[in-house]
């Protein structure tokens, strides 16, 4: 049975918290109630920048039982579904432009026994998620162009997140993710458009406190939700 309405959730990303504490770093945001660890994996090659791989999602499995979902920006994902997912990722997402055969790939994912997730990039259009809509359980919009932490939301995606939450209007159980530039104000802004998962890395970690930056975005979540539509 499809889930009736969608639930809010925020993703902090590790991309942004202290490499060399990561196990303190997710004792701090588990403290801080997020609701699943954001891990953003990156190639070189996808993307102008390298991040981290498979052996760091399985320390983090076994560090935390906070869902994992991982965010591959990776040519060619296909080639590293199942290693991921043995390492210990509940929601694997790939680049809907990095995937040759997308309907595969996401199908892999499931098979499995992820979630799957499907990313588009600031500049790919809509059009090319309608043929996998059955196929994922989650969409994320780039609200940023992929590679770094630390850049500022585009707001020309908030059109693009209205009418994917129109695209899947059949499909409420299809979580709808955000990703890039997620602050105080952005995530009231994302929330009105329709999205329900708020990745953040620097306004987790790169503000002191985790505890207290997971706390300022539940509040401004707060705010949009209990105010006029
Ligand atoms: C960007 C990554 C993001 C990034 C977000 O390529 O996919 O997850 O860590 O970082 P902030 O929240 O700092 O924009
Ligand atoms: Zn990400």
């Amino acid at each position: 049975m499809q889930a009736k309405q969608r639930v809010d959730r925020i993703a902090p990303s590790i991309l942004a918290a202290d490499m060399s504490a990561l196990g303190d770093e997710l004792a701090r945001i588990e403290a801080g109630g997020a609701d699943w660890v954001h891990v953003d994996v990156m190639d070189g090659r996808f993307v102008p920048n390298i991040s981290l791989g498979i052996p760091v999602v399985a320390s983090l499995r076994g560090r935390t039982r906070m869902p994992l979902d991982v965010h591959l920006m990776i040519v060619e994902p296909e080639r590293y579904v199942e290693a991921f997912v043995a390492a210990g990722a509940d929601i694997l997402t790939v680049q809907a432009e990095a995937s040759r055969h997308l309907y595969r790939t996401l199908a892999s994912i499931r098979d499995a026994g992820a979630r799957a997730g499907v990313s588009l990039n600031p500049a790919t259009p809509l059009l090319c998620i309608e043929h996998v809509l059955e196929l994922v359980d989650l969409v994320l919009v780039m609200t940023v162009e992929p590679g770094f932490g630390g850049q500022a939301f585009i707001p020309a995606m908030l059109p693009k997140i209205e009418a994917l939450a129109g695209m899947l209007e059949d499909h409420k159980a299809v979580d709808i993710q955000v990703d890039g530039g997620i602050n105080t104000e952005s995530i009231g802004l994302a929330a009105r458009a329709g999205a329900n998962v708020f990745v953040a890395g620097t306004s987790v970690f790169g503000v002191g406190n985790p505890i207290e930056g997971l706390r300022q975005l539940r509040e401004a979540l707060a705010r949009v939700r209990s105010g006029p539509p």
